[in-house]
C-alpha cells in the first residue's frame, strides 16, 4: 500500500500520508495540509474525519462489527457483567478476579456523595428533567472534590477522581429520579452489587442480595454493557473536546450528558417509546407514521432508525431485540407497544426508502421496552444510557490525556460579509 497520497491543486503536488489501523482501515493524515498548502477541509458533522487515533473500540458499520478493546460485544454482553467491562474499556484489558473484587470494593466504598448535594437537588423544580438535573449534579462534584479541576495530578489523584465518578453517577441518577418523584432520597446501600444498588436507590429494592431478581439484574447489566462505549460518538467526542481544553473530568462528562440528551443522540430512546405510544393512541396506522418520516416537508423522523456509521444492521440493536423478547416473556408482560415497535421494523425494512438510505433499527429502538418492563420511567430512559455510557466516557477522556492531546478546535469556511464600515446608529 503507498505510503502517501497526492493530492494535485493550482499546478502544486502535495504529499498526504497515509495511516492505517491495526483493523486495516486507512486515513490520510492532513494535520500540515494548511501549512502545506493553505488548504482546509471541509466535513459537516464530521461524517468522514477521524479526530484521534484510539486503542479502545472497534466498529466495523458495513459488517455490523463492535469490539470494546478487541472483545466483541455478543461475547462481553453474553458472557462478563458491566464492572468488568468497565475495568475493560478504561484500563485496558479485562480483569483477574482478583483485581474486580478490589475494583467493585473500591467502587463501593464510595457510592455516598456529599450531604449538600441534596441541597442543590431540592433547589431543582420536580418537572427537571433527570437529565438536565444529572449533568449538573455531575458537573457539582467539582465544588466537592476541588482537587479533580486539575487533570495534570499524578496519575493515582486520577484514579480516585475516575473511581468516585463510577462510584456516585448511580447515586446521583437515582436522586434525579426521587427529586422528579418527590420522593426522599435513597442512600445507597453497600452489600449489594453496582446495579442491585441502583435499583435499591431507585425504588428502595432489593435491599440485599438474594431479593435481586436475576432476570431484572441480567437484562440491566446486558443493557449497560451494550451502551458503555461507542468510539468518537456525539458525546464520546464531546467528553474529549471539552477535556482537551483540561478541564475536570467531572465537567467533561457533565458535558457529554448533555450532549447524550439530545433525541438524536441517546435522547432517541426516550423518543422511540413516545412515538410508539402516540402510533398506539392513535389507532395503530403504522403507514401513516412511516409516510410521515418519508415526507421531506415533515421534520418527522422514525426514532430509533438509522446510523451514522451503520449502514447494514447495528449490533447492539440485534442483542436488545432477543432482550427484549426474553426480559417480557421471562417477566410475564404483554406490551402492545412491543407489537407496534416489531410491526414498524418490519414495514421499515420491506420500504425502499428506508432500504436504500441503510436505514435499520439502532441501539435505542428496543432498549426502551425493557427499561419499561424493568420498572423505569420514560424520561429516565437517557439516564440509563448515562450509566451505560460513563465507562467509555472516562475511557476516552483518560486516552485524550494520556496521549497528550492538544486542544480540539477545529476550522471553518467563513461565507459571512467581507469587511465593512461601522455605520453609526442614527444613519442606519
Ligand atoms: N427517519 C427518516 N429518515 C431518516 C432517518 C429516520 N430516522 N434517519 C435518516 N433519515 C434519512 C435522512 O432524511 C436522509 O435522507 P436524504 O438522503 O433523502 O436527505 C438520509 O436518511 C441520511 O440521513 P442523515 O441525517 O444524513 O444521516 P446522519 O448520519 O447524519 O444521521 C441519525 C444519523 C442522526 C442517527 C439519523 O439517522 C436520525 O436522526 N435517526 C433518528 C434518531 C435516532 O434514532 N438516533 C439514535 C442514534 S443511535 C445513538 O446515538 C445511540
Amino acid at each position: 500500500m503507498s505510503k502517501s497520497a497526492k493530492l494535485h491543486f493550482n499546478g502544486s503536488e502535495y504529499d498526504i500520508p497515509v495511516v492505517k489501523g491495526t483493523e486495516n482501515e486507512i486515513a490520510l493524515d492532513i494535520s500540515n495540509l494548511r501549512s502545506q498548502s493553505g488548504l482546509i477541509t471541509l466535513d459537516k458533522g464530521f461524517k468522514n474525519t477521524g479526530s484521534t487515533k484510539s486503542a479502545i473500540t472497534f466498529l466495523n458499520g458495513e459488517e455490523g462489527v463492535l469490539r470494546y478493546r478487541g472483545y466483541s460485544i455478543e461475547n462481553l454482553s453474553s458472557k462478563s457483567n458491566f464492572l468488568e467491562v468497565s475495568y475493560l474499556l478504561i484500563y485496558g484489558e479485562l480483569p483477574t478476579t482478583e483485581i474486580l473484587d478490589s475494583f467493585a470494593k473500591e467502587i463501593s466504598s464510595h457510592t455516598l456523595v456529599h450531604e449538600d448535594v441534596k441541597s442543590i437537588l431540592d433547589g431543582f423544580p420536580s418537572r427537571a428533567h433527570p437529565m438536565g438535573v444529572l449533568s449538573s449534579l455531575v458537573s457539582s462534584l467539582t465544588a466537592f472534590y476541588p482537587k479533580s479541576l486539575d487533570p495534570n495530578r499524578s496519575a493515582e489523584e486520577i484514579n480516585g477522581t475516575i473511581i468516585r465518578l463510577i462510584a456516585k453517577l448511580p447515586t446521583l441518577a437515582a436522586w434525579s429520579y426521587k427529586n422528579r418523584m418527590r420522593q426522599p432520597v435513597m442512600y445507597p446501600n453497600n452489600n449489594l452489587n453496582y446495579t442491585g444498588n441502583f435499583l435499591h436507590m431507585m425504588f428502595g429494592l432489593p435491599t440485599s442480595e438474594s431479593q435481586i431478581d436475576p432476570i431484572i439484574a441480567k437484562a440491566l447489566d446486558k443493557l449497560l454493557i451494550l451502551h458503555a462505549d461507542h468510539e468518537q460518538n456525539c458525546s464520546a467526542s464531546t467528553v474529549r473536546i471539552v477535556g482537551s481544553s483540561h478541564a475536570s473530568l467531572y465537567a467533561s462528562v457533565s458535558a457529554g450528558i448533555a450532549a447524550l440528551w439530545g433525541p438524536l443522540h441517546g435522547g432517541a430512546n426516550q423518543a422511540v417509546i413516545e412515538m410508539l405510544e402516540d402510533i398506539k393512541d392513535q389507532g395503530g396506522d403504522i403507514n401513516k407514521f412511516i409516510n410521515k418520516a418519508k415526507d421531506k416537508k415533515d421534520p418527522f423522523r422514525l426514532m430509533g432508525f438509522g446510523h451514522r456509521v451503520y449502514k447494514n444492521f447495528d449490533p447492539r440493536a440485534k442483542i436488545i431485540k432477543q432482550a427484549a423478547d426474553d426480559v417480557l416473556g421471562q417477566l410475564g408482560i404483554n406490551d402492545p407497544v412491543l407489537d407496534i415497535a416489531m410491526k414498524l421494523e418490519d414495514v421499515a425494512l420491506n420500504d425502499d426508502y428506508f432500504k436504500s438510505r441503510g436505514l435499520y433499527p439502532n441501539v435505542d429502538f428496543y432498549s426502551g421496552i425493557i427499561y419499561r418492563a424493568l420498572g423505569i420511567p420514560t424520561d429516565m430512559f437517557t439516564v440509563m444510557f448515562a450509566l451505560g455510557r460513563l465507562p467509555g466516557w472516562i475511557a476516552q477522556w483518560k486516552e485524550m490525556r494520556e496521549n497528550n492531546e492538544p486542544i480540539g478546535r477545529p476550522r471553518q469556511v467563513y461565507v459571512g460579509n467581507n469587511h465593512r464600515e461601522y455605520i453609526d446608529i442614527s444613519k442606519r
